[in-house]
């Protein structure tokens, strides 16, 4: 197939999905109508999509439904919504093995700042060295940002990335989320965004950072089942909501909390931390290499490392896997 074959039966696919957007059945006909395409080419979009991981019921007689819809990512429109300087590169790629390993491969040019979405990620990375799940639908970019230096290393960084992200949320109406130390979004105990903060270079001179975030959209029961643990959507929490601007809100979230690293971010951590801090005053227990602590969270010092009240006294934690124990 060629490339421009290839790019017109990706572009028919995106304008059947955002057609199809609004979890209405329409026509075959409406959507070559909307989509500006044959019937034969809907047809097409449609296998295409569901290949893509969207599920599309055919409905005998009517036409199609996408049972768990959601519109096409847009770079234009992420852009606007993030106000995203004209300096700074943002991309959209249908699919990626993973953001974050894309802007490693492929860095801004000029060591300028840029952002990387993809509408799926066939090796997603977590943190710890995990895979991350990509259902569709999620929220997935990695934002690539240059430093001069960073000596004190990325350590609060992906902390000021929670704290950014959760009050850009907050602003369109996404309550009730808070920081889980050091690196996920949660929403009443269950996981609502994951951040992973990787190093490039020598952070005692020129290097760079990439973030990347994972958001869920809409976790269905298959992949709540499929993850076996609790997860939460951004639509569960606030319906309605235009993909886009939440993606571009995310994108503006996490460039802000770059940009606040070089200015310090003890003020932030000092003052904001605590109202996002979901841990504080519960009984957790951190995996380190090797040992395992267990005690109450107190929150987080001057350079974002986690307090916890031991038997043997206060322990500042830098790294670690955090649960919560049940309450007795
Ligand atoms: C975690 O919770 O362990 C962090 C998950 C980070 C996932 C995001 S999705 C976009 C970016 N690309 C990746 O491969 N990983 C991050």
């Amino acid at each position: 197939m060629s490339n421009a074959h290839d790019r017109d039966e990706s572009t028919a696919a995106q304008r059947v999905q955002a057609a199809l957007a609004d979890g209405d059945v329409h026509s075959g006909e409406a959507l070559a109508r909307a989509s500006g395409v044959s019937r034969a080419a809907v047809w097409k979009a449609v296998e295409r999509l569901r290949e893509l991981g969207h599920e599309i019921d055919a409905v005998p007689g009517r036409g199609y439904r996408a049972t768990m819809p959601h519109a096409p990512l847009s770079a234009r429109a992420i852009r606007d919504y993030a106000c995203v300087s004209p300096a700074i590169e943002l991309s959209v790629h249908q699919e990626l093995d993973s953001t974050n390993a894309q802007l490693r491969r492929d860095p801004p040019a000029g060591g300028t700042a840029g952002v990387c979405f993809a509408e799926r990620q066939t090796a997603g990375r977590g943190r710890l060295g995990r895979d991350w799940a990509s259902p569709p639908g999620g929220l997935y970019f990695s934002v690539s940002w240059p430093y001069r230096h960073l000596e004190r290393g990325p350590a609060g960084l992906s902390l000021a990335v929670g704290i950014c992200l959760a009050e850009r949320l907050h602003a369109l109406g996404v309550r009730g989320v808070g920081v889980k130390w050091p690196n996920d979004l949660w929403h009443e105990d269950a996981k609502l965004a994951g951040i992973l903060v990787e190093l490039e270079g020598d952070p005692t001179g020129a290097c760079r950072v990439i973030v990347g975030v994972g958001i869920n959209w809409r976790m269905g029961d298959e992949w709540r089942e499929r993850l076996g643990r609790p997860v939460v959507g951004v639509t569960e929490l606030r319906a309605g909501l235009d993909r886009n601007q939440v993606a571009g809100a995310a994108a503006a979230a996490v460039l802000q909390a770059c940009d606040s690293v070089p200015h310090g971010i003890e003020t932030l951590l000092r003052d904001r931390w605590p109202y996002h801090d979901v841990l504080s005053g519960r009984s957790v227990r951190v995996e380190l290499p090797g040992r395992t602590v267990t005690g109450i969270a107190r929150g987080v010092d001057a350079d974002g490392a986690l307090c916890v009240a031991t038997a043997e006294g206060m322990q500042r934690l830098l790294s670690g896997d955090v649960s919560v124990r049940p309450s007795a």
